[in-house]
């Protein structure tokens, strides 16, 4: 019997050495393409979330009922440098030259809006109406902030 479960292990590891083979043969996301695209499917859930926000809010939902949508978002303002390496862009993007010829200020402007829905979160979770409400406000202006100087105008907010 032990034999029988030893013959299972050493099939198992096996299997799982030759996954992970697999896996690394895989070539990682790198194309400009995967990057426009994956920030910009995260800009749309983003602004729909951010929506919800004020929208649930004002058909008189408390902040607390909000925690998760506002930590999604303030998860997604962490990572929204990480998507936009130097060269990734493409026909389709809207991203200006400025975010990598000015990327301190593209920084700066993306650390303010980590700052705000951290923020925002917290008074989610505080179940703070007042500061909720304020600290959307603050949020708001983060985006536009940003997108005045590192994105294309293109009629949406
Ligand atoms: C640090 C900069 C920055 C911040 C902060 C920021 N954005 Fe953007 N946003 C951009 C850039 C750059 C693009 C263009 C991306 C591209 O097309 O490659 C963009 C694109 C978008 C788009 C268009 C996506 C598409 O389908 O093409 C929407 C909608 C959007 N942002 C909403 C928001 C909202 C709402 C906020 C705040 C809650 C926000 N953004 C915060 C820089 C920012």
């Amino acid at each position: 019997m032990p034999k029988r479960f030893g013959l299972i292990a050493a099939v198992c590891a096996l299997s799982a050495a030759g996954l992970a083979a697999a896996q690394s043969a895989q070539p990682l996301p790198t194309s400009p393409e995967t990057y426009v695209a994956a920030r910009q499917a995260s800009f749309g859930l983003s602004a729909a979330t951010f929506g919800g926000l004020k929208a649930a809010l004002d058909a008189g939902q408390t902040p607390k009922s909000q925690a998760f949508q506002a930590k999604a978002l303030a998860r997604w303002a962490k990572t929204l440098p990480t998507l936009f390496p130097e060269g990734s862009t493409t026909a389709a993007s809207k991203a200006l030259p400025a975010v990598w010829s000015d990327r301190a200020g593209f920084d700066k402007a993306a650390a303010g809006y980590v700052e705000a829905t951290a923020k925002l979160q917290a008074a989610a979770e505080a179940d703070d109406k007042a500061a909720f409400e304020a600290v959307w406000a603050q949020t708001r202006e983060a985006c536009g902030t940003c997108h005045k100087s590192y994105r294309a105008a293109s009629g949406r907010s």
